[in-house]
């Protein structure tokens, strides 16, 4: 890890944290330790390990050198004292929030999120006995009236997937914390270089680290950065459940995060040119982009982010229907799910993060048939723009 002392800006940080490695013969790049298992030198140094010696490692499910080292990277990176890393976004979730609840307790979210992540709550945590009750995403005042003498924690997410609306971080923490419920923030979006809710007093902050953090659609992974002594509650959850993070998928991750800061100036510039050509296009009813004066919470997105991202979500005129004609006719953007990598990506939600949903459970999450979801990557934006009007042609 980088000496203490003054905190390093996020650029530096992100090609400067070797972790351990150094003590590796003086490898610069932290080596991959492809090891399930670790030696110890007679049967009292698995005491010291046991008693909490650090610098021991005992079972890569436990901890491990190139993990560990990813950890070290996120954490000062997300400002939390300590981090987990998981082997996906979702185990990260999953990780944090059990290592919080029990049956016949209860937590909050907002209504639009990830439609993963509502599988998870619905299909898993209900049947455990775990109760979610969502909230409308952009009206903090009312989510008071879902507390109950069960509710535990909160969980949100913003901006969000698909429809990047905006929570008012503040008052979320402010209504967490009247509460008494510990708060969980989904920063995938945004990442740490354009939002950092532990600084807004969120108690922990997850990632799907396979979007934005890996960089280059190679690898899934998750995180989750906060207190030390509850991302130890978390890691015990964590390696309970088994899902642990791969030392490639880790090394991988650690390659990603050099470039952070760098790839994340070029999307929030992209993401900007593209958001602004979309709003001027007749066939394109909508676009949500949270640096848009359009935007409704512009003036909010302004407060608590210092730039918007490379996530775009656009309705177009004629549904569903005209929605899959422009997507099969783009040339440049790769019609796959997922987010965040070096390419343009495009999807419909309808088919891809919130296949599956009731027709009740898309309005409340605010999706129709007519959005495309657009995570632009680093390209020339000239030639993405040529691209969209080629297609939007189409229709
Ligand atoms: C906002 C958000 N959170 C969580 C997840 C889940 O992450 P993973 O796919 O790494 O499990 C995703 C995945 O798309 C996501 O977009």
């Amino acid at each position: 890890m980088v000496k203490k002392g003054k905190r390093l800006q996020d650029s530096t940080l992100c090609v400067h944290n070797p972790g351990e490695a150094r003590k590796f013969l003086g490898a610069v790049n932290v080596p991959i330790f492809q090891s399930s298992t670790f030696a110890f030198k007679n049967t009292q140094e698995v005491i010291q390990f046991q008693r909490g010696r650090p610098g021991l490692y005992l079972y890569t499910r436990y901890a491990n050198p190139t993990v560990r080292a990813a950890e070290e990277l996120l954490a000062p990176l997300e400002g939390g004292e300590d981090c987990l890393v998981t082997a996906s976004g979702l185990a990260a979730i999953t990780a944090i929030l059990l290592s919080r609840l029990k049956s016949g307790e209860e937590f909050i979210s907002n209504d639009c999120i990830y439609g993963g992540t509502f599988h998870l709550f619905k299909e898993v945590f209900t049947r455990f006995g775990i109760r979610v009750r969502y909230v409308p995403t952009t009206r903090v005042e009312l989510w008071s009236k879902a507390v109950t003498s069960k509710t535990r924690a909160l969980f949100i997410e913003s901006p969000t997937n698909p429809n990047l609306r905006i929570i008012d971080l503040k008052a979320a923490v402010g209504f967490a914390q009247h509460h008494g419920l510990y708060s969980i923030f989904d920063n995938t979006f945004a990442t740490p270089i354009n939002q950092k809710p532990l600084s807004f007093g969120v108690d922990a902050v997850i990632h799907s680290g396979s979007k934005y953090f890996a960089g280059h659609s190679d690898l899934i992974c998750g995180a989750v950065i906060g207190r030390k002594k509850d991302i130890d509650q978390a890691r015990r959850m964590m390696l309970c459940l088994g899902g642990c993070m791969d030392p490639q998928a880790a090394y991988l991750l650690l390659r990603g995060l050099r470039t952070l800061p760098l790839r994340v100036e070029k999307h929030n510039e992209n993401g900007m040119r593209i958001a602004e050509y979309l709003s001027t296009h007749k066939k394109v009813r909508r676009v949500f982009y949270p640096g848009l004066e359009s935007h409704p919470q512009h003036d909010l997105a302004k407060r608590q982010m210092v730039g918007f991202g490379g996530m775009i979500c656009f309705e177009v005129v004629g549904g569903v229907k005209a929605a899959t004609k422009v997507i099969d006719s783009l040339r440049i953007p790769i019609n796959a799910t997922s987010l965040g990598g070096v390419e343009s990506l495009a999807s419909l939600p309808v088919y891809t993060s919130h296949y599956g949903f009731s027709k009740k459970e898309l309005e409340r999450a605010g999706v129709t048939g007519g959005m495309i979801r657009l995570s632009v990557g680093i390209e020339d934006p000239k030639d993405l723009i040529a691209d969209l009007k080629q297609a939007l042609r189409k229709i």
